[in-house]
């Protein structure tokens, strides 16, 4: 099971295998009212998803997680993780005794900037993660408290790079694809994630911290309301479109003119062409944030849909549900794909 522990929104998918295709066998999607308890959300979505697993896993975001592309001599994976500690001191803002470090070998060479020649085939590029202890313990005792089993802990990001994993290109297409990048974005309530692909795999990844909140707030300042009617109106604009569109367009211009900045700088960086913006979280759901997106960083955008092609388990989940929010699963989907490699 996904369990995506979202600011505003518990969101948890449920994937089973059976043979050799997953299947969505539960689903459920908890908002967390206005200064409420995520622990009740939890409790919540597990009451209502009606899972038959207890096996969980979760995601960390924000300020207490570091992620570095790294360029380092080419060694084995051990020796890797023992070097890793010493990279990691020049990198991260944290005492190396307060974080729990993860890294990953990358198969793309360190690309253009970096202090070492691309050609050089002694260098790899290494993926490194440190993430803050308390954090992750933390979530792994809400987890404990719900009686539940947590297996791994993922990173916002990465879960949307397995998300797109498990239901995206074919492995011929991500080999002939090496110039050739998509940005998988998602707009939460109060940070942006995005995880640029090359070829399948990342290579640059971001958050940004802005998101729906930032639009609510928008929408109340300008029509001077109150944020849970703000909230209220950008879900259901009415005849009130125009004018919400007017209010929340400064935050998607911040948010696109980063956007753009971040999808530059690694065509610069990696010499592709970031052709494709996947789209999700519940921030692009506002009114016109898809358009203006597209329009904005003048790349092809859409909403992606990390279910499309999977079996939904229709006896267990509720299909009309789960469809209405799909843009908004890919994280809860991503950290589920993981039931494939457990
Ligand atoms: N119909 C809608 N129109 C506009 N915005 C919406 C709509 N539905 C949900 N949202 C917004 O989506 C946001 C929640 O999305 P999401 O579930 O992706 O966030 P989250 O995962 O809880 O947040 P974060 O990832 O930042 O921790 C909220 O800001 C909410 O206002
Ligand atoms: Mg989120």
């Amino acid at each position: 099971m996904g369990l995506d522990l979202g600011s505003q929104v518990v969101k948890a998918v449920e994937i089973t295998l059976e043979g050799p295709e997953p299947v969505i066998t539960g689903f459920a999607r908890v908002e967390i009212p206005p200064g409420g308890d995520r622990g009740a959300a939890i409790a919540e979505a597990f009451k209502k998803g009606r899972f038959r697993s207890k096996n969980v896993v979760t995601s960390v975001s924000g300020q207490s997680v570091v992620v570095r592309y790294v360029s380092m001599p080419r060694m084995s994976e051990n020796e890797l993780r023992q070097a890793i500690r010493i990279e990691a001191d020049r990198y991260v803002p944290f005492e190396l005794d307060e974080v729990k470090l993860d890294c990953q070998p990358l198969s793309r060479r360190p690309q253009k900037g970096t202090e070492t020649d691309p050609n050089d085939k002694e260098q790899m590029s290494v993926l490194l993660v440190a993430c803050r202890l308390q954090t992750l313990e933390e979530q792994v005792k809400a987890v404990l408290g719900q009686g539940l089993a947590p297996q791994a802990v993922d990173v916002d990001v990465f879960a949307l790079a397995n998300a797109w994993e498990l239901c995206g290109l074919p492995e011929e297409a991500k080999e002939g694809e090496q110039e050739k990048g998509v940005a998988l974005i998602d707009v939460g309530h109060v940070r942006t994630s995005i995880n640029v692909l090359c070829g399948g795999e990342t290579c640059f990844s971001r958050e940004i911290g802005i998101g729906g909140h930032d639009m609510t707030q928008a929408v109340a300042r300008r029509l001077g309301i109150e944020l849970h009617e703000a909230e209220n109106l950008k879900r259901n604009p009415g005849e009130q479109e125009a004018e919400l569109q007017r209010a929340i367009a400064p935050v998607l211009e911040d948010l696109t003119s980063e956007i753009t900045l971040s999808l530059d700088f690694v065509e610069h960086h990696e010499g592709l062409r970031v052709e494709e913006i996947l789209l999700s979280g519940g921030g692009i759901l506002a009114p016109g944030a898809i358009t203006y997106i597209e329009q904005a960083t003048a790349r092809t955008a859409r909403a992606w849909n990390p279910i499309e092609g999977l079996r939904i388990a229709v006896d267990r989940v509720d299909v009309e549900e789960l469809e209405a929010w799909t843009s908004s699963l890919a994280v809860a989907v991503g950290l589920a794909s993981r039931v494939r490699a457990a």
